[in-house]
């Protein structure tokens, strides 16, 4: 918003100045910490537990452990693009989570809506894209619109993705492919017998989007609780038990470095005890389990 005291070309350049300044702040969030190189996983998804824990350790209401995870989730996007992460989801609101006391689901959703409009411009400045996964049915009109508008006013951005899942639920997800695809069966355009994995893939929430390489939970808790089941068949798996509004760039940097040790072998060989006769390995999860 120009100042009511300058003149256009005036405003213009201090619009630019102050961008410049966002930029570099939200760049220093993550600079300390310094980038990995090798294996870098392309997609991580993270299950954000523990902002309640933290809260009450501090004699905090619980809205504060997730106000602080709000940060939190605005630092990390920060450091996953300095690494060279291109697609960064996390779970912020699951279907499961209605059935918490009202006034922390109304926080939540007030959070959403605030989130977006005080890191608007950092995220356009680091040319972080918007996207979400989930129902939106049901939400509050504010959140979708914020919603709306996050993902149209972002579309262009060739940075990261940050997909938010909100009012997301792995199962969920997978009832709404199933229902698209007997709607198309019904229809005639579609032989059940032939119905393979590709086709409840391109009938998920965001078809386009690669399968993660590694899921993070933080919080000491080990369960995908829902959490992009179809999509993490093959993913790594990584708990900590650093409650999410303490988990910083360090926090993440050993995370990748974790998975970085890690042998994928998507149900075949490691490449070291495949004969050497063999043909190359297929790289299809469904090759075994
Ligand atoms: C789980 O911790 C966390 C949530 C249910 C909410 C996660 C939301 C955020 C981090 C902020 C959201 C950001 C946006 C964009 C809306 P918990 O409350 O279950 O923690 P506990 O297990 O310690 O009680």
């Amino acid at each position: 918003m120009p100042s009511r005291h300058s003149s256009p070309p005036e405003a213009a350049a201090g619009g630019r100045r102050r961008r410049g300044l966002l930029a570099r702040l939200f760049k220093a969030s993550s600079d300390a910490v310094p980038a990995v190189t090798g294996g870098v996983p392309q997609h991580v998804a993270i299950i954000m537990d523990g902002n309640g824990r933290w809260a009450k350790e501090r004699g905090l209401p619980r809205q504060a452990g997730h106000r602080a995870g709000a940060t939190r989730l605005h630092d990390i996007t920060a450091a996953a693009a300095r690494q060279g992460v291109r697609y960064l989801t996390v779970y912020a609101f699951s279907t499961e989570n209605w059935s918490r006391p009202e006034g922390e689901v109304r926080a939540l959703m007030k959070l959403f809506v605030e989130f977006f409009h005080l890191y608007d411009e950092r995220l356009r400045e680091a040319d972080v894209r918007l996207r979400f996964m989930g129902d939106r049915r049901g939400l509050p009109e504010d959140v979708q619109v914020t919603w709306a508008e996050a993902e149209a006013g972002s579309l262009g951005r060739q940075g990261l993705q940050l997909i938010i899942a909100f009012n997301y639920g792995g199962r969920q997800e997978l009832v709404s492919a199933a229902r698209h695809l007997a709607r198309e069966a019904a229809a005639g355009r579609l032989d059940p017998e032939t119905i393979s994995e590709s086709d409840i893939g391109r009938n998920l929430y965001l078809p386009d989007v690669p399968d993660p390489d590694l899921v993070i939970r933080t919080s000491g808790e080990k369960r995908l609780s829902n959490f992009l089941v179809w999509e993490a068949a093959y993913a790594e798996f990584y708990a900590t038990p650093v409650y999410w509004p303490d988990f910083d760039a360090d926090a993440l940097l050993e995370a990748i470095q974790a998975y970085q040790q890690r042998d994928r072998r998507f149900g075949a060989l490691a490449s070291n005890e495949m004969p050497p006769a063999a043909a190359a390995p297929s790289t299809s999860p469904a090759a075994g389990r």
